[in-house]
């Protein structure tokens, strides 16, 4: 699995729920990140970079845990790949129209993410009566490596209404918000409250992690890869292109997995 950079370790969560017993390799371009703010044809080369990396080390499945590459170089990925690629886009639109009581999705993501059109093209194809409003929510990422994802933050819950009364305000309709980013899920409980507040009734919250690791399972079944769900916990190698703040962040984001994980080693890509 590769991120742009720690926001990645969101996703490790969930597959490592899903498939305890699967080895993890983990590259985070943490000398390159945000992938968010650059444009598609340097995240297509970063994320080609990121790849090969893995490939060079034997896995047998590409997670692209990075919301900004899986919209921007997905096409390139699976073509430079022999392993299946599994990109965060797809199972987060099967998440929101899995979720979705009315058909107005709303989409929140970094700039690359939402310039793409990724997540209104994967949802058009599979349903194209739904509404979809994307919106993209730079300040967000900060914000989550900052710490300040307290539910009752004062500065996450101005942030948080900012944007999204933004969104309400193109769709008063959203029944469900799409976290499309890796950092948002840490935002998941002001996010919810402050789109619940907006809509005036509950909003669902969804992200890509819980159906990446579905789909996972799904592609590795398909592939005949042997079933390792009695295996005792699998292995997380977590790799790195820079040191700065690897330490303070890495265990926020990869939750109560943490204890799983053997620390980063640098590389260079
Ligand atoms: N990993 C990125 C994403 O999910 C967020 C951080 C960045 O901009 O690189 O879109």
């Amino acid at each position: 699995m590769f991120d742009s950079g720690v926001g990645g370790l969101t996703v490790v969560r969930a597959i490592r729920s899903v498939l305890p017993g699967e080895d993890i390799v983990y590259l985070g371009d943490t000398a390159r990140v945000p992938y968010g703010s650059k444009s598609p044809r340097t995240v297509e080369r970063y994320s080609l970079a990121c790849q090969q990396f893995l490939l060079d080390r034997g896995v047998k499945l590409v997670l692209i845990a990075c919301n900004t590459a899986s919209a921007n170089a997905l096409p390139a990925l699976v073509a430079a790949s022999p392993v299946p690629v599994i990109g965060a886009v797809e199972p987060g639109a099967t998440s929101a129209l899995a979720a979705t009581r009315n058909g107005h999705i709303g989409v929140i993501g970094t700039l690359g993410t939402v310039r793409s059109g990724a997540y209104a093209k994967a949802i058009a194809a599979r349903a194209p009566e739904v509404q979809l409003v994307a919106l993209a929510c730079p300040l967000l990422v900060p914000l989550a490596e900052e710490g300040w994802t307290d539910d009752a933050d004062e500065i996450a819950t101005a942030v948080a209404r900012r944007y999204l009364a933004q969104l309400f305000a193109r769709d008063p309709l959203i029944d469900t918000l799409v976290l499309g980013c890796t950092h948002y899920p840490l935002l998941r409980g002001v996010l919810e409250r402050v789109a619940s507040e907006l809509a005036n009734r509950p909003v669902a919250v969804v992200d890509s992690a819980t159906a990446m690791a579905n789909a996972a399972r799904d592609a590795l079944r398909s592939a005949g890869a042997p079933d390792l769900a009695r295996r005792a916990a699998g292995r997380l190698d977590c790799f790195a292109t820079d040191a700065t703040r690897l330490d303070e962040l890495a265990p926020r984001f990869l939750g109560e997995a943490r204890t799983a994980m053997t620390g980063f080693e640098l590389v260079d890509l």
